[in-house]
């Protein structure tokens, strides 16, 4: 597992948007797993001005998300729907016959959930997983004690993720209590997994993710197995981490 602590989200958006850049170099198709929230708006905003540029094109990506409300319409602005079309395929240029999200408004979210994961599959399986973590350890929506071998399934938010989503609603209850996610056995699968936190409120969870063991009480940590991993921080993320002498530095703080 690759640990880079940056000095702010800005630099914490330029260095995973690098790896993102790196790992899909030479595809013809790349595929993308994408997340929604706070954490890669930076990382998406790096890589709009890489597209800008002329220097990464998007065009001929496929790309998945990593998970979806249930019991919300996809009109609705906070369904991950919107969500990815505002930030992700229309800043990056994406075709968006080519981007999927998990239905979550289905008649049956579990034959759509499981009929995601084998698309994921036939799409040749995700080069590059882009992820962010829960205050309480998720990735994905895989709640502390989802099974490791997990596939892409509807769950149960905890109250504490809804509470942390509730910034994006007008009221708590609006928040919903069900989501279809990609599982931990396909966010495994990937063949890299970029992560990025920024602040405070996310140190415990990277700390648990990145030093303590793997525990189904940290779904996160599953990724100290995962064959290709970065975590990119900001300093605020990486305050509780004890052993930051391993960890590689960015901004002239440190580098190794
Ligand atoms: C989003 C997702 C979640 C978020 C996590 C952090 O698609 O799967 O795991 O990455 O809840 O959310 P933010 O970045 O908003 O703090």
């Amino acid at each position: 597992m690759e640990v880079v602590i940056c000095k702010d989200a800005q630099e914490v958006g330029e260095v995973s948007a690098d790896r993102v850049v790196d790992a899909i170099a030479g595809r013809q198709t790349p595929v993308l797993g994408v997340a929604t929230g706070s954490s890669p708006v930076s990382l998406y905003e790096a890589l709009e001005r890489r597209v800008a540029a002329g220097v990464l094109d998007l065009t001929h990506a496929l790309a998945f998300a990593l998970d979806e409300y249930v019991g919300i319409s996809p009109q609705h602005p906070e369904s991950y729907l919107q969500v990815v079309r505002r930030t992700v395929v229309e800043p990056l240029g994406l075709n968006p016959s080519r981007v999927r999200v998990p239905d979550g408004a289905s008649a049956d979210p579990h034959a759509a959930a499981a009929e995601y994961d084998a698309a994921i599959r036939a799409a040749g399986g995700i080069d590059v997983q882009i992820l962010g973590i829960g205050s309480n350890g998720h990735i994905g929506f895989n709640e502390p004690y989802s099974s490791f071998a997990s596939r892409t399934r509807v769950e149960v938010l905890t109250p504490q993720t809804r509470r942390d989503n509730a910034r994006f609603f007008a009221h708590l209850d609006d928040v919903p209590t069900h989501c279809v996610t990609q599982g931990l056995g396909t966010i495994m699968e990937s063949r890299v997994a970029v992560l990025v936190a920024t602040g405070e409120n996310k140190a415990d969870a990277v700390r648990r993710m990145v030093e303590g063991p793997v525990a189904a009480s940290c779904p996160g940590s599953i990724l100290q197995f995962h064959p290709k991993a970065c975590i990119v921080i900001d300093e605020a993320a990486a305050s509780q981490l004890g052993d930051t002498e391993y960890f590689r530095y960015v901004a002239g703080l440190r580098s190794t």
